[in-house]
């Protein structure tokens, strides 16, 4: 049997379901039941019947899985696949803030520990900040850990005061703005597609700013023949396969979370195979970090 037909069949009979974010490599994207963005793939997690739950992407993302399902096995093909955004926010800073305003929403983005969360609001994906936000009686919001995510959902949002945390994807914000316009005038032509983790300088350029998911269904409608893609390089397998006669051109040459690419199909089969080293969330920190990703599912309705 190859690799994949081992994963195959090893799925049907331990009831299991293989979830794959766009950034993780095209071959292990292939053989997963659901392909998605971050909130899809959350949404997937939280009502899902099956009792395996493997997750092709990085910690935050199997983390969350467990806390939404705390009675599923949910397995990570590679445990040291790990969002570095995902710790730079400082807990006693956030502690700070609430004291000094009465009114404040700490939002998270889901990119994030269950530690953090645990001293969140509400969770949000870039797909859906700006619903979630504006949907918020608070006028006062603190936004980690995305600098730049944070400053892009307040840019659209004035009527509320934003308080922004150092924090940032180390794979979107080193593409600068520079990189983007050699692109540009290389191919005039093309529509420049955005993913909101970039710098503002590289968002005030874009056609279009959104998550990976939005950026596949943006170029699917578009009537443009030809794209710019500004994230990362994993979004072009979907984007390839629904529109096979567009053209696409990375943004930049190396545009790849090195995080993402360590989830292989051989990797895949072995957490598959022996079941190892299933997540497990301290059952208080997934009691408190469960709120703020329960009112993100509700509030995104
Ligand atoms: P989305 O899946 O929300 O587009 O976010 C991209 C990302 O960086 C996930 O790690
Ligand atoms: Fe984290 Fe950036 Fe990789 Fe997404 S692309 S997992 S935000 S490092």
């Amino acid at each position: 049997m190859t690799v994949t037909e081992e994963i195959l069949s090893l799925k049907k009979e331990k009831d299991a379901i293989i979830l794959a974010h766009y950034y993780v490599p095209p071959e292990v994207q292939k053989i997963a039941d659901y392909i998605g963005d971050s909130f899809y793939l959350s949404k997937v997690a939280a009502s899902t019947d099956a009792k395996v739950l493997v997750f092709c992407g990085v910690s935050f993302m199997g983390e969350s899985a467990k806390i939404l399902n705390p009675d599923k096995t949910v397995l990570m093909p590679d445990a040291e696949a790990d969002c570095p955004m995902a710790h730079m926010a400082d807990i006693e800073k956030i502690k700070e803030l609430r004291s000094r305003y009465e009114d404040l929403a700490v939002v998270c983005y889901i990119n994030s520990t269950a530690e953090l969360k645990s001293h969140s609001d509400v969770c949000v994906t870039s797909a859906n900040a700006l619903k979630i936000v504006k949907a918020l009686p608070n006028r006062h919001i603190l936004f980690i850990p995305d600098e730049n995510l944070g400053r892009y959902i307040a840019s659209l949002v004035p009527e509320k005061h934003f308080i922004f945390n150092d924090g940032r994807c180390p794979v979107h914000a080193k593409v600068t703005a520079d990189a983007v316009k050699r692109e540009k005038e290389a191919h005039p032509e093309a529509e420049l597609l955005v993913h909101p983790e970039c710098v503002p300088e590289v968002l005030a350029l874009a056609d279009y700013i959104g998550s990976t998911s939005g950026i596949i269904q943006y170029a699917t409608k578009s009537d443009s023949a030809s794209f710019i893609i500004c994230t990362e390089e994993g979004v072009l397998h979907e984007l390839k396969e629904q529109n096979p006669t567009k053209i696409f051109y990375m943004a930049e040459d190396s545009f790849r979370c090195p995080d993402m690419k360590k989830i292989t199909l051989e990797k895949v089969l072995a957490v598959l195979k022996d079941g190892s080293d299933p997540v497990e969330v301290d059952p208080g920190l997934a009691d408190a970090s469960m709120p703020p990703l329960k009112r993100m599912l509700e509030l995104s309705k």
